[in-house]
């Protein structure tokens, strides 16, 4: 009995224990002029909630509080804007004091010359330097080709095999980048490169916590390995008297308007090498599941591409006219991108007190612009959880302002068409020579991030 009493009192001691804490961690926050929101725990704020309960912790907030409310996620202060006015302002406002908001370790592992990690002037100038490497005309005459070239090598002898394709996408990402930017030296260097450029993705992603055997601390140390390839790299091509049309021959030309340091210059290669990584990737893999489970998309799509390669010699590469007339395979990639949202939304961070939408946001707070549920919403695409790539056609393909996939305002994504480009090579050769059917038996995680945390596996074989 004695201890049935201790356990009822212990009990409801911690109940009153927890309730005080919760109300303390609100009454810190309850500065006037904050939109509505709870802030949870201290230090952990409502992160497990966020990340068990995801986008539904997202949608119970945004009904309790409505499209802009604060929260404490993943260790800081936040405000969630779920509203696609709202969304659009603050990534058009940079200049503001609306900068990228992207998590420590991110930063720390990407490098100080990150093209997030910079505003203003230095910015402009990074991203002016990266897209005269990835311009229309750079993707026509250099890229493209060596895409091509690319593709047919990668999804050779896939017939009469079971493959993971999750891992194949994520190595085809990040080979295909690295042959664009380092052309001749591509594939002496892979294998030592790809195992450390895992590392550092994992790093990025991790707690920035600097102890062995911690994600962040081997992230780091993968940093450093490819650092120095990318110097020797940067060396050697210096020594040699060769021109190379590639990315890195580009950056070294005397021609180049845009002057880069070593430094500057290994930052953006891991830039470009990280952005386009798991955002091609991951996009490539989820349009194989549904063009799976949708044979009459898959039938649409084939003919598209069979109606190109019947103009062509078997050896004839894709060239830039006849990727411009993929247009359907353009929804499908759209339609992938929307069905499985392969980006939530982007981070921000007030570099001082700031006034939006009639609240005040203290100087240093996250804004996590979510845009998921946009995806979504019945209005803007009828029957949402279908996959229906034609609704892209007919609304006209690159006419939607509201469809944020690849950002807005002054950081939208630049590698846009690259990536599309990557893409649409890639399902050009595995829809015109194979047939595939699932094995069967593995999950797909949505959130946080779209991963099929044991692999996805499919069984090829010869069309
Ligand atoms: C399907 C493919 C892709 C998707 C969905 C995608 C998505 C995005 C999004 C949402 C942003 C905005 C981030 C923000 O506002 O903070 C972004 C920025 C960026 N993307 Fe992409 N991306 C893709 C492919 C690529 C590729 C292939 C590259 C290679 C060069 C690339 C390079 C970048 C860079 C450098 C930025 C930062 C731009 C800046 O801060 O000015 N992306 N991307």
């Amino acid at each position: 009995m004695a201890a049935f009493v201790v356990i009822v009192v212990l009990f409801w001691g911690l109940c009153i224990f927890c309730t005080a804490l919760l109300r303390w961690n609100e009454l810190k926050y309850r500065k006037k002029g904050l939109p509505p929101g709870t802030m949870g725990w201290p230090v952990f704020g409502e992160t497990t909630e966020f990340l068990r309960q995801g986008p539904s912790f997202m949608k119970t907030q945004r009904s309790r509080f409505g499209s802009f409310f604060k929260s404490h996620i993943l260790g800081c202060p936040t405000i969630v804007s779920m509203d696609p006015e709202l969304n659009r302002y603050i990534l058009v406002n940079e200049a503001k004091g609306l900068v990228p908001g992207y998590p420590q370790s991110m930063l720390d592992i990407l490098g100080k010359c990150n093209i997030a990690a910079v505003h203003g002037s230095a910015h402009k100038y990074m991203r002016g330097a990266l897209l005269s490497l990835i311009s229309p005309t750079m993707i026509k005459d250099q890229l493209l080709p060596k895409i091509d070239d690319f593709m047919r090598c990668h999804l050779s002898n896939w017939d009469d095999k079971i493959i993971d394709i999750q891992q194949k996408t994520k190595e085809m990402a990040f080979l295909s980048s690295l042959r664009q930017i380092a052309s001749s030296e591509a594939s002496s260097i892979s294998q030592e490169f790809m195992p450390e450029f895992f590392k550092l993705v994992l790093g990025t992603l991790s707690l920035p916590i600097n102890l062995p055997n911690t994600n962040y601390h081997r992230g780091f140390q993968a940093r450093k390995n490819i650092t120095s390839l990318l110097r020797k790299l940067l060396e050697d091509r210096r020594a040699s008297t060769e021109n190379q049309q590639d990315m890195l021959g580009i950056l070294l030309g005397e021609e180049n308007k845009y002057k880069l340091s070593d430094d500057e210059m290994i930052d953006l290669i891991i830039t470009i090498l990280y952005s386009g990584y798991e955002t091609v990737s991951t996009t490539s893999m989820m349009a194989i599941k549904y063009l799976h489970d949708h044979p009459k998309v898959l039938e649409e799509l084939r003919k598209e591409h069979m109606a190109i390669r019947e103009k062509k010699k078997p050896e004839d590469p894709i060239y830039y006219e006849d990727y411009k007339s993929m247009r359907f395979t353009r929804a499908v990639i759209y339609e992938t991108s929307r069905l499985a949202t392969i980006v939530n939304g982007v981070l921000r961070k007030t570099t001082r007190d700031m006034d939006i939408n009639g609240y005040v946001i203290p100087k240093g707070w996250r804004i996590y612009v979510y845009t998921r549920e946009v995806n979504y919403d019945p209005h803007l695409y009828p029957d949402p959880f279908t996959f229906n790539p034609w609704r892209w056609l007919e609304k006209g393909l690159d006419n939607q302002h509201h469809f944020l996939i690849f950002g807005g305002g002054t950081r939208q994504c630049p590698g846009k068409e690259l990536g599309l480009a990557e893409i649409s090579t890639f399902l050009h050769y595995f829809v015109t020579k194979y047939k595939w059917e699932e094995v069967g038996g593995d999950k797909l995680m949505e959130f946080p991030r779209v991963e099929a945390r044991n692999g996805f596996r499919i069984r090829v074989s010869n069309q």
